[in-house]
């Protein structure tokens, strides 16, 4: 112990004097001692605009859990899957042997090869899934896509400009692509077990987090510590917050933007486009869901 704490001390000592030097400053940051960079345990593998980001800060407060702090994309980009494991690991957190290293990057399941990919990493990995309902989902990746635009000041459509293409559904748009669940889930069943992949309900983990997170907990093996007292609701926001560790913290205020109203028609072609599929899903996974 004394030893791991004066090699600790040193090699703080050390890193201060080399970043004095300005060719150091990519030094990587400092290691705990008994910690390690671990390939991920579990990872988030979607969906866009499902409740990703909310769902791994939630599971951070977990004292059993170490999140990746950005998105990766290892697996559905392929510049960076030739970069190899030892990169990709590079990106984890420094995690204790009790820990498990979660990451979360919501292309991973609209992505033809990432099943494959992380299955060859880990046969039996388990993988989490946060979906919410295939229309809402839709309007909030067309919300994001319109602000991110006018803040850069491209021009924006109307949703039904995009959505309605000579009167008829544009299923083509890859909005309502990524919200065909049943398409990509067929892909990650060629390769993992149905047991393997543990689905959120993104609709209800808005409204009241802690029964979703418990199952989480109990999909993961883990010992029962995320508490109702972690989470306060916020009502300027009209979303939950976080409280742990004595901090209080918030998702980006890019979380949650007010949805366009939307002409009632245009949602009833969606959310007749998404029947099928949405029964078809619900069938593969032996599981339904409220969605309309
Ligand atoms: C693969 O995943 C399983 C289940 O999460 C886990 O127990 C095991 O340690 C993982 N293997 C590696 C090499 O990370
Ligand atoms: C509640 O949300 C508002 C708006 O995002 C924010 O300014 C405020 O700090 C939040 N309050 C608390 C107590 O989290
Ligand atoms: C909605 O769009 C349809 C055409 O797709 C139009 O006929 C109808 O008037 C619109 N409804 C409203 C309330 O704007
Ligand atoms: C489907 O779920 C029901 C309970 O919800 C369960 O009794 C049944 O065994 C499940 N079937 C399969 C094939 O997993």
């Amino acid at each position: 112990m004394l030893i791991a704490v004066l090699f600790f001390l040193t090699h703080r000592c050390l890193r201060n004097l080399l970043l004095l030097w300005p060719q150091f400053h990519q030094l990587p940051p400092l290691r705990p001692p008994g910690t390690s960079r671990r390939i991920p345990h579990t990872i988030i593998i979607g969906v866009r605009k499902g409740g990703t980001r909310a769902l791994l800060e939630m599971l951070d407060v977990h004292p059993n859990i170490v999140v990746a702090a950005t998105e990766v994309h290892f697996f559905d980009w392929d510049e960076n899957y030739v970069k190899g494991i030892d990169w990709y690991r590079g990106l984890m957190p420094f995690s204790y042997e009790n820990q498990i290293t979660i990451e979360k990057t919501p292309g991973y399941f609209t992505s033809p090869q990432a099943p494959e990919r992380i299955h060859d990493m880990n046969s039996s990995i388990k993988l989490l899934l946060i979906l919410r309902d295939p229309t809402e989902r839709v309007i909030s990746d067309y919300t994001q896509v319109y602000y991110n635009r006018l803040e850069s000041h491209k021009p924006v459509q109307l949703f039904e400009d995009i959505v309605i293409k000579n009167g008829a559904l544009n299923t083509k748009y890859k909005a309502i692509q990524r919200s065909l669940y049943d398409i990509h889930m067929e892909r990650w069943l060629k390769h993992f077990h149905l047991n393997q992949i543990h689905i959120v309900d993104g609709n209800t983990l808005i409204k009241d987090p802690l029964p979703e997170l418990q199952k989480v907990e109990r999909f993961l093996n883990l010992p029962s510590r995320i508490m109702s007292s972690n989470f306060y609701f916020n009502q300027t926001k009209g979303f939950y917050c976080i409280r742990s560790d004595g901090r209080e913290r918030c998702l980006h205020e890019s979380k949650g933007r007010p949805h366009p109203v939307v002409n009632s028609t245009v949602l009833e072609q969606l959310y007749s486009y998404f029947r099928e599929h949405n029964a078809n899903f619900y069938r593969m996974i032996n599981h339904s869901f409220d969605w309309h």
